[in-house]
């Protein structure tokens, strides 16, 4: 008779392994000093009670979310944050109160979650002007656009046409970093989206370069995903004036899709081109 040796225990991670399968799972910015048991907190009310519960208002202690660190703002419900976004922007006369009026608002929860505020880079005077989805987490550490492994490739792309960020302007959709770099929900992106239609009006450039599909969809409309979308001039109304506006590839796109890199030469020098036909003569 044989005898099967028990199996080996399975060694136990170190912390160094669980923050590195953490890391890679997304799970990379702490959302309060204490950890907290989510699961555990606010048991349902009792079927009958569900009802009045939700009608109830909130106390006023209640203006934290369970579980968000004190002294972080709730919130506001998306329709009220919207409103409040589209009447600061409105108020805003430059960009440096534009910065200063984003940096108070509490309307976004990713405030909340992100590290910095990653308003914009670049020439504020530059003619053409790239939106991003939104920050990464290098970005949300330096409080820069396009400062990782996209940013350099967005570099090189600026480059190529003969620009760079003394030249050019870059900023988001969205100006704090999603937790885990997930996709910014709809309304998120729709409360932020008046701060940036304002920065693109207050930097009133020749050309607007909106790069990947979700850019492209909060800022021009555009319904299609960016292979149907990308190289075509669009009018885009600045709010005192139209001008032209193409979708292409996000860098990080390209970096997961080198092959399109093809067509985003051919982009780069559609928009070199319109840079020197709208510019003044000298
Ligand atoms: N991706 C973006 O869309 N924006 C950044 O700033 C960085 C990466």
């Amino acid at each position: 008779m044989s005898i099967i040796p028990p199996p080996a225990p399975e060694p136990v991670p170190s912390v160094r392994d669980l923050l590195a399968f953490y890391r890679e799972a997304g799970v990379d910015c702490a959302l309060g000093e204490a950890a907290m048991d989510r699961l555990a907190e606010q048991p349902l009310p009792a079927p009958a009670m569900r009802e009045r519960a939700a009608a109830a208002p909130l106390p006023p202690a209640a203006g934290l979310r369970p579980g968000t660190a004190p002294g972080a703002a709730m919130p506001a419900a998306p329709e009220a944050a919207i409103a409040s976004a589209r009447e600061a922007a409105r108020t805003a006369p430059t960009l440096e109160a534009l910065r200063a009026l984003l940096a108070e608002f509490d309307g976004c929860g990713l405030k909340a979650t992100a590290t910095r505020l990653v308003f914009a880079d670049g020439n504020p005077q530059a003619r053409v002007m790239f939106v991003g989805e939104a920050p990464g987490r290098d970005e949300d550490l330096s409080g820069l656009p396009f400062v990782g492994r996209s940013g350099k490739l967005l570099d090189l792309m600026l480059r190529a046409i003969g620009l760079d960020r003394t030249t050019a302007y870059i900023a988001n959709v969205i100006p704090w970093r999603p937790p885990g770099n997930r996709d910014p929900s709809p309304q998120e992106t729709q409360i932020c989206l008046p701060f940036i239609k304002r920065q693109i009006e207050l930097v009133d450039p020749d050309v607007l370069v909106c790069l990947g599909k979700p850019s492209s969809q909060a800022i021009l409309e555009l319904k299609d995903g960016i292979m149907r979308t990308r190289g075509r001039w669009r009018d885009y109304h600045t709010g005192t004036r139209t001008i032209r506006a193409m979708a292409t590839f996000h860098p990080a796109y390209l970096l997961r899709q080198p092959i399109y890199k093809r067509m985003t030469w051919l982009d780069l020098r559609a928009i070199a081109k319109a840079l020197h036909e709208t510019a003044a003569p000298s």
